[in-house]
């Protein structure tokens, strides 16, 4: 896909990995609708801006109606989640955001991309579709659905031509609380968007990711040892 061609809606804009998504988006050329629950939040030049949270479904198909040629769709919004055991309101918000949050976006974009040529859904996931930091059991669980989607999604819009590249990384410098190697959201948001443009299936963006991704073929039980050696090295 050729970025400086495309008009291209980013979830979650206001902050972190989305607002370098919009700005880097904008600074290749795209048309970009940066969205946000809290529009004033975007503090973007050259975007147009929308309110948008993907757990409403009125704001999402107004924005679907009001983007009527977005051709790259960029599912960036997510949350944080605790363990599965602990409060079960927050396991339910954490998949209401990453999970059914993303899938009614798409479900709402769709037709959209179908009507501007086939498009491209990029959707942020995580190392985390792959392993569990302790103590994360729901976002875990969210981001391995969200990996999940984008593979059957992929076979699902590939009739009308639409490109998924879903995107795994360990951390970014904005992290907290994680003591993990990582990124800054900018160098993920590039790598993100070059991901796009070569229409690779996943962007597995650090080394970390990479380790991650590779132990699923071991038995797990070799991981736990492999994760605190990787952190510890
Ligand atoms: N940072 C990392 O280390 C890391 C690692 C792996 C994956 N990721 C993924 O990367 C993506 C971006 O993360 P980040 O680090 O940039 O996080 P962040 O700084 O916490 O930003 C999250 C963004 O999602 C938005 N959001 C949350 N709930 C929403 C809703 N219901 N509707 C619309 N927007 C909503 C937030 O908007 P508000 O400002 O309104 O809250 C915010 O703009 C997420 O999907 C995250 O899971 C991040």
């Amino acid at each position: 896909m050729d970025i400086n061609k495309a008009t291209a809606l980013v979830t979650g804009a206001g902050r972190g990995i989305g607002r370098h998504l919009a700005a880097q988006l904008a600074e290749r050329g795209a048309k970009v609708y940066a969205t946000a629950r809290r529009p004033e939040s975007i503090d973007l030049d050259g975007v147009e801006v929308l309110a948008f949270d993907v757990t409403d479904p009125d704001s999402v198909a107004a924005a679907a109606e009001q983007a009527r040629d977005v051709d790259l769709l960029v599912n960036n919004a997510g949350i944080g989640g605790g363990t599965l055991l602990g409060d079960l309101d927050g396991v339910r918000a954490t998949m209401d955001v990453n999970f059914w949050g993303t899938l009614s976006v798409i479900r709402a974009f769709a037709p959209v991309l179908a009507g501007n040529g086939g498009g491209a859904i990029l959707t942020i996931a995580s190392s985390a579709s792959w392993f569990v930091f302790p103590g994360t059991g729901a976002y875990a669980v969210s981001k391995a659905a969200v990996w999940s989607m984008g593979n059957a999604l992929r076979q699902e819009l590939a009739d009308q031509g639409t490109r998924l590249t879903s995107v795994h990384l360990g951390a970014t410098d904005m992290t907290k609380g994680l003591d993990v190697p990582n990124m800054t959201a900018a160098e993920v948001a590039r790598a993100a968007l070059d991901g796009v443009e070569s229409e690779v299936y996943e962007v597995v963006a650090d080394e970390f990711t990479a380790m991650v991704k590779s132990s699923l073929s071991q038995d797990p039980r070799h991981f736990a040892a492999r994760f605190h050696e990787f952190l510890t090295a």
